[in-house]
């Protein structure tokens, strides 16, 4: 029903600002979790059940998941297992609020399939997160896919203070996120991907590995890491305990697209998906199958899933092929994949 509805909404989203859609739909989202994703899932159900799965112990329903950013201060948790998500990913928060870089900071790249983003991590704070998943538990509203959160470091934080960051924001959720993500490798704050530096990643994952109990723990690269650096990353995950890698993060690059908007930030979608399969491909050498990786970047359809899938990744992650195909994406998605098994 409402992906019957996006060829005339689209149109309209399209026509504003991409932030003023996004702040749209996400209060839609927000104030009627329940009526839209009644009308999301009409006619639909859940996955397939031979699309379920498991990743680090999670349940997944289906193998496709909401990446990190679209709904950082988790708003909208409800609705988004409706579209037929297999787990789902809120984030990136901080241990303190912050507003983020100045607008404007997202901009669409609409021939390309493409968004270039410089957000800065704009969000309310882990301990709003924190109370807000709280109460969704004690009201028995939490979804019944896994809801994960990322966690990167404050931007008034000093880059040597990052591990008290990271670990503030861990303790604080504890118990309420069904998984953590550890945030190294977005590129609008400052220094942020430095983190991902052997000596940096050292004392950050034991500070937050010490906060967490019974709950899996990724890392997130950036796939502008060469692949040395992303051999060391993997193999200090892997000696510290987390559970996984997720590769990778929005990308830096300009020489992939046909257009160059000359606007900073990470640039996703439909060019980078060479860019984050290579960087895919060398986090899946290097975890060589004792860690299993989460493959986002440019995932489109069914048989960018399956690529993954067919490389060895355990689960798949995607955000702007949403933006671009909307509501119906990720039902079709699971419709077309399990037609193949
Ligand atoms: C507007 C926007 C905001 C994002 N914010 C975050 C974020 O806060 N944390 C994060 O780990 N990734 C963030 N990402 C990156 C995505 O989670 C994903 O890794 C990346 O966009 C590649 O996937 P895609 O090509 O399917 O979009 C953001 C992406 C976009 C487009």
């Amino acid at each position: 029903m409402l992906s019957t509805l996006w060829p005339v909404t689209r149109p309209l989203l399209f026509q504003l600002d991409a932030e003023k859609a996004h702040e749209l739909t996400m209060s839609m989202l927000e104030y009627a979790p329940g009526l839209l994703a009644s009308t999301a899932r009409l006619g639909r159900g859940h996955p397939h059940p031979k699309l379920a799965t498991t990743v680090a112990g999670l349940q997944l329903r289906s193998p496709v998941g909401l990446a990190a950013g679209l709904d950082k201060d988790g708003r909208a948790i409800r609705f988004w297992p409706s579209l037929g998500f297999g787990f789902v990913e809120i984030g990136t928060v901080t241990a303190h609020p912050q507003p983020g870089n100045p607008r404007p900071r997202l901009f669409r790249l609409v021939n390309e399939h493409a968004l270039i983003n410089r957000m800065g991590f704009n969000n309310g704070g882990s301990e709003a997160l924190a109370q807000r998943l709280r109460a969704l538990r004690e009201r028995d509203l939490w979804p019944d896919v896994p809801v994960g959160v990322n966690i990167g470091k404050s931007k008034v934080t000093p880059l040597d203070e990052a591990p008290a960051d990271y670990a503030l924001s861990a303790r604080r959720l504890q118990g309420v996120a069904d998984y953590f993500t550890v945030n190294v490798s977005s590129p609008n704050t400052p220094g942020l991907r430095d983190l991902q530096d052997r000596a940096a990643l050292a004392s950050l994952l034991p500070a937050v590995m010490a906060e967490v109990r019974d709950t899996p723990v990724f890392l997130k690269l950036a796939p502008d890491l060469s692949e040395d650096a992303i051999h060391t990353a993997v193999e200090l995950a892997r000696m510290e305990g987390l559970h996984g890698i997720i590769a990778s993060n929005t990308t830096i690059r300009r020489d992939v697209l046909r257009t160059d908007p000359n606007e900073a930030g990470g640039l996703s979608g439909r060019p980078i998906k060479d860019v984050a399969a290579q960087c895919i491909d060398h986090t899946l050498r290097a975890a060589a199958g004792r860690i299993p990786v989460i493959g986002v970047g440019g995932v489109e359809d069914a048989d960018d899933v399956q690529r993954l899938l067919d490389a060895g990744c355990a689960a798949v992650q995607l955000y702007t092929a949403l933006i671009y195909q909307g509501p119906g994406l990720i039902q079709r998605i699971n419709h077309d994949l399990a037609g193949r098994q």
